[in-house]
């Protein structure tokens, strides 16, 4: 079903690698709603990954970027601002990435220089692309900003290692920089807390699968999918939410604010009937 909520909107998606990333999922949804998008992605990304093939699909440019460097910003804000023929009204910062958890480095044995790259990349960029967007005034008022966020930024999660910490910088930084913009240009910055989510970034964390099944049992609606995750960004940078900002919001089927479900007890005794 197709709502036109972002007829004549123009938004600018970052972290689409493959089919399986949410940001693919977000960037269809959004040009399925009348959106004109332009694509972003790491260099590494664009030769490795299936961004082109979006591309094509959703009419979009491709403009490439490493979030952690700030020419790299700037030259997209810039490229973005020419291509659009001016200012957009949405953004989509999808991005997480850690060197710690992809080489197994536990939390308790850190690696300090990938500790500062973890949250280079996947929180900082954040505050660096607001930042860069406010200086060239690229967003339009009443614009929407969302950054994907975990609940490892509030709860504890078995070997979510470092990226626990930079989603809690993460939803911080929507907090501080939404009071910014939002008292200047009615701009609003939200991230969605999403349910364990089958990716390249979400298989980078060991027992995933586990996660997930785990998560599944707890959650009254289930996990929530990355296309459904999309659904809701597009209801964030529609003219239908403009009053939230500031907000960590959870896409998880319920999962936190859950104790103890039923399935998961079931499957608790199960575990000790087989081991007595
Ligand atoms: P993904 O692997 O498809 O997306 C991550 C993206 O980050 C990739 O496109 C990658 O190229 C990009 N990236 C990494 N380093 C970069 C750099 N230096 N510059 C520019 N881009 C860079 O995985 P997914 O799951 O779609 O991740 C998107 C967001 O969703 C991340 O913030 C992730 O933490 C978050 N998230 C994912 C969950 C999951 O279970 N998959 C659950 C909750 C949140």
């Amino acid at each position: 079903m197709v709502y036109n909520l972002l007829k004549g909107k123009k938004g600018l998606i970052f972290g689409a690698l493959n089919k399986q990333s949410i940001a693919w999922q977000v960037a269809l949804k959004s040009y399925e709603e009348g959106a004109e998008i332009i694509l972003t992605n790491a260099p590494f990304a664009l030769r490795l990954g299936d961004t082109k093939i979006l591309a094509e699909k959703i009419n979009a440019e491709i403009i490439s970027c490493d979030v952690t460097n700030l020419d790299d910003i700037e030259n997209l804000i810039k490229k973005t601002l020419e291509i659009f023929g001016g200012k957009f009204d949405f953004l989509l910062h999808s991005i997480g990435m850690s060197p710690n958890v992809r080489k197994g480095i536990p939390y308790d044995h850190t690696n300090y220089s990938n500790f500062l790259k973890t949250l280079d990349v996947s929180a900082l960029s954040f505050h660096k692309i607001m930042q860069t967007c406010r200086n060239y005034d690229a967003i339009n008022n009443w614009g929407s900003i969302v950054a994907l966020s975990y609940i490892a930024a509030q709860r504890t999660l078995d070997r979510y290692n470092d990226m626990a910490d930079a989603k809690a910088i993460l939803e911080s930084i929507a907090r501080s920089f939404g009071y910014i913009y939002g008292k200047e240009k009615n701009i609003r910055i939200n991230t969605i807390s999403q349910s364990p989510t089958r990716t390249k970034a979400g298989s980078g964390v060991d027992g995933l699968e586990s996660l997930i099944d785990f998560t599944e049992k707890m959650s009254p609606l289930g996990n929530a999918t990355a296309e459904e995750c999309a659904n809701y960004c597009i209801t964030l940078f529609s003219d239908l939410t403009k009053k939230v900002t500031m907000q960590n919001l959870f896409h998880d089927g319920g999962f936190s604010s859950m104790g103890m479900s039923e399935k998961a007890i079931r499957q608790y005794e199960k575990s000790f009937e087989e081991n007595s």
